[in-house]
């Protein structure tokens, strides 16, 4: 049996209280997903493989609903901002939310047919996701991008075709600030 429970959120640094698991995203495990791999090697050789992100969960067994925080670290590859994999979800027809807590970013979409979308993150701006379109979230900035997902567990994730493809836009600083652009190696 499921009981009704309150879960501490802290919004600056993304813990969750209880929580049922997490796990961390080192840069190394993103390489391929730049534009520039070789400039993640670069970083890597001066910085170390730093902590890209975090996410940690609140999944009741038995549970149809979940929710949780990702904690993105800022950084920089070349022009492009540190990011998480992106994906489908694995399941037609499951929208998700991303509500933000503290720092900011874009969240980068686009659907099945082709259509791209670029949402502000930033602390007040609860991001509506559609079923069936594609999602990465992206640090711009200096501090911590923390905010809260919330999906149903049957969701799933579908990381390979991000992975293969890419995404379709690209979150990059072009004259020191923030552009949202085509994605040139985006493969159709
Ligand atoms: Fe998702």
């Amino acid at each position: 049996m499921q009981f009704p429970e309150g879960v501490r959120i802290d919004g600056i640094t993304g813990d969750v209280t209880p929580s049922t698991g997490r796990y961390l995203k080192k840069l190394s495990a993103l390489r391929d997903l730049y534009e520039a791999p070789e400039l993640v090697d670069a970083y890597i050789a001066q910085h170390g493989d730093v902590d890209a992100y975090d996410v940690i969960e609140y999944r009741p067994e038995g549970s149809d609903i979940c929710f949780g925080t990702t904690i993105m670290h800022p950084g920089k590859i070349g022009r492009e901002y540190f990011l998480t994999r992106g994906h489908f979800h694995a399941k037609s027809g499951r929208g998700e939310t991303y509500y933000t807590q503290s720092g900011q970013g874009v969240l980068l979409l686009h659907s099945r047919s082709g259509e791209t979308r670029a949402v502000e993150m930033r602390p007040g701006i609860c991001a509506f996701i559609p079923p069936d379109w594609a999602h990465r979230s992206v640090n711009t900035g200096t501090e911590k991008l923390v905010f809260v997902w919330n999906c149903t567990i049957d969701a799933g994730h579908d990381y390979a075709g991000i992975a293969t493809r890419g995404m379709r836009q690209l979150a990059v600083e072009q004259n020191g600030r923030l552009a949202v652009i085509g994605n040139p190696k985006y493969r159709d």
